[in-house]
């Protein structure tokens, strides 16, 4: 359970200002976009009132919640990831490239180091196990993720499930390249990574794999972007299928997205985690949606 502290507020998921590099009036504007988005996470403290399964009444997730939020990590299952996100995070090699997406709040702040990436715009610990535990729950055979990055979300999501393939895509080439390398050196066989930007990547995959099963949209943060790729999915979906939104908060367009996404009636059961929104479209369960502290 979280409690709300002062390091809570503050220290909110995601968070993270370089004050040095910035002008003071980008400074401001910066503490405004946290202080709005420290207000959302309030908001989701108070409201979230299904803690660790309490009040909830629906089985699917009630199981969800044992078996997935709820159950812990083997530590060794995750054990080279960690020790590669630890060995990356201290990497003070610069990198060059344009982030092809509304991924960063400071526009030019290329170039950035390696540590860097991995500490702004890697999928923490805590929810890369949440990813690991879906996956080893679910079982999906095709998994699609928007936006590689170093390739930490992607390992996570390989590891819950060896059968399982991961389509993750990328339009930065360094990081393609990095990420690629991660993989190869990780031995992860079912990850398969493509350099592409996510409308084309997308339409490829739609062609190339059968059902998506899972699929995480971890980039470009923008409500049409964003809807645009939702949409590209949904034919892909099954009854079982399962969408990962990340920084569903993040941003008021992004806020606006979730809602949309809640509300659309294809959804049947949708939850919000606060850094993360799980959709599901199983028609079997009602329409309904939780908010849930993990
Ligand atoms: C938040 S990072 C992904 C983190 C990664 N999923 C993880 O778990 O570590 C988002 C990535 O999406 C990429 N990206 C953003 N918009 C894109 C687009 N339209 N096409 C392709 N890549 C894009 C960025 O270059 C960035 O590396």
């Amino acid at each position: 359970m979280e409690f709300l502290t002062i390091g809570n507020i503050i220290k909110f998921p995601g968070s993270n200002l370089n004050k040095t590099k910035v002008n003071s009036s980008v400074f401001i504007f910066i503490k405004l976009f946290d202080f709005l988005r420290a207000l959302r996470f309030l908001n989701y403290i108070v409201f979230a009132h299904h803690k660790k399964g309490a009040g909830i009444h629906s089985p699917f997730v009630f199981g969800l919640i044992a078996d997935v939020f709820n159950r812990p990590v083997d530590s060794d299952d995750l054990f080279e990831i960690e020790r590669l996100r630890k060995d990356l995070s201290k990497k003070k090699e610069k990198i060059y490239y344009n982030d092809p997406g509304a991924g960063t709040r400071i526009k030019r702040q290329f170039p950035r180091s390696i540590g860097e990436i991995v500490r702004t715009s890697s999928t923490q610990r805590k929810y890369g196990e949440l990813l690991f535990k879906l996956v080893r729950k679910f079982k999906p055979e095709n998994i699609i993720e928007l936006g590689t990055s170093l390739g930490l979300g992607s390992m996570y999501l390989a590891k819950g499930n060896s059968k399982s393939q991961v389509h993750t895509i990328e339009g930065a080439v360094p990081l393609y390249q990095l990420a690629k390398a991660n993989f190869e050196m990780a031995g992860f066989e079912n990850i398969h990574s493509y350099n592409d930007l996510f409308a084309s990547g997308l339409e490829k995959l739609r062609k190339r794999v059968g059902n998506f099963d899972m699929v995480f949209f971890d980039g470009n943060h923008t409500f049409d972007h964003t809807l645009e790729y939702y949409e590209m999915c949904i034919p892909k979906i099954t009854n079982e299928s399962i969408f990962i939104f990340d920084d569903i908060h993040w941003s008021s367009e992004m806020e606006k997205l979730w809602e949309r996404i809640i509300k659309d009636e294809r959804v049947a059961v949708s939850i919000d985690l606060f850094q993360i929104g799980l959709v599901f479209f199983r028609k079997e369960l009602s329409k309904q949606h939780f908010v849930i502290k993990i």
